[in-house]
């Protein structure tokens, strides 16, 4: 199972910066990613097919969206389906992260439906789940992310190829605040993640990656990724530029 690391650039970075980026960052990264990582860059919609092509010739390299719409097209204005990102050179998408539930006001059935329809498309889908801040002092935490995974992988069949779906942990109070969680806090959580997907997919849960997301740096990556089920992350902030990037997947 290589170890996968994301940068979700969010709402950020014109056509000309995106394609600039992802050069600089597979020019930094290719002869010194280990061969046990991948990287994943996940830029806005318009920059989709600029940074797959950019980045086409790097090895370990791959391309997500941030998001689609589960249908294969129609009259769903503003939205995007899971065949045009493929279309673009993009193979991941996200679904469910704490932007999308709580600015936009997605529901965790609406997440649920997106992500079975993103695998059943030929999307390598991340289902994003955490817990805000009120819920983890309420102590809510595990049934705040039992809640988020039992309906995010409500139609997901159990015999789901385990390469093509990522789960990613990402507390909505340890994103773009500066403050990560603490090892303690990652390593329950990822285990309560795990603990999930075994009682869903079997051996196969194992299997499946878990990001951590949230407040991800440079300093704080290699002790991250040494903790108990950590396959990877997810990055904001620290991910808009290549030098700090390509510092994190080196780490
Ligand atoms: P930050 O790394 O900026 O905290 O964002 C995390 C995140 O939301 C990645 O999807």
């Amino acid at each position: 199972m290589k170890k996968l690391m994301a940068a979700n650039w969010k709402m950020n970075k014109t056509l000309a910066e995106a394609g600039a980026t992802a050069t600089d960052l597979a020019a930094r990264v290719e002869q010194r990613l280990a061969a046990d990582r991948e990287v994943l860059i996940i830029p806005p919609f318009t920059a989709l097919a600029a940074v797959a092509k950019a980045v086409s010739g790097a090895a370990g390299f791959f391309v997500g969206a941030q998001d689609f719409y589960p249908k294969d097209k129609g009259a769903f204005t503003g939205e995007i389906a899971p065949a045009q990102i493929l279309d673009c050179g993009a193979v991941y998408a996200l679904t469910g992260h704490s932007e999308r539930r709580h600015v936009l006001g997605e529901t965790d059935a609406f997440v649920g439906q997106k992500t079975a329809y993103g695998l059943g498309s030929g999307l390598k889908v991340i289902l994003c789940v955490g817990e805000r801040i009120e819920e983890r002092r309420a102590g809510k935490v595990e049934e705040v992310l039992t809640r988020q995974l039992l309906a995010g992988l409500a139609d997901v069949p159990r015999d789901q190829d385990p390469e093509n779906l990522v789960v990613a942990y990402e507390p909505v109070w340890a994103i773009g605040t500066g403050e990560v969680a603490g090892p303690a806090e990652i390593v329950e959580a990822h285990a309560l993640v795990r603990s999930r997907l075994g009682r869903k997919f079997g051996a196969n849960g194992g299997k499946i990656r878990i990001l951590y997301g949230g407040s991800v740096k440079p300093e704080n990556c290699a002790e991250i990724m040494s903790l108990d089920n950590v396959d990877g992350v997810l990055v904001g902030g620290a991910s808009l530029s290549a030098e700090s990037f390509s510092a994190i997947v080196t780490a």
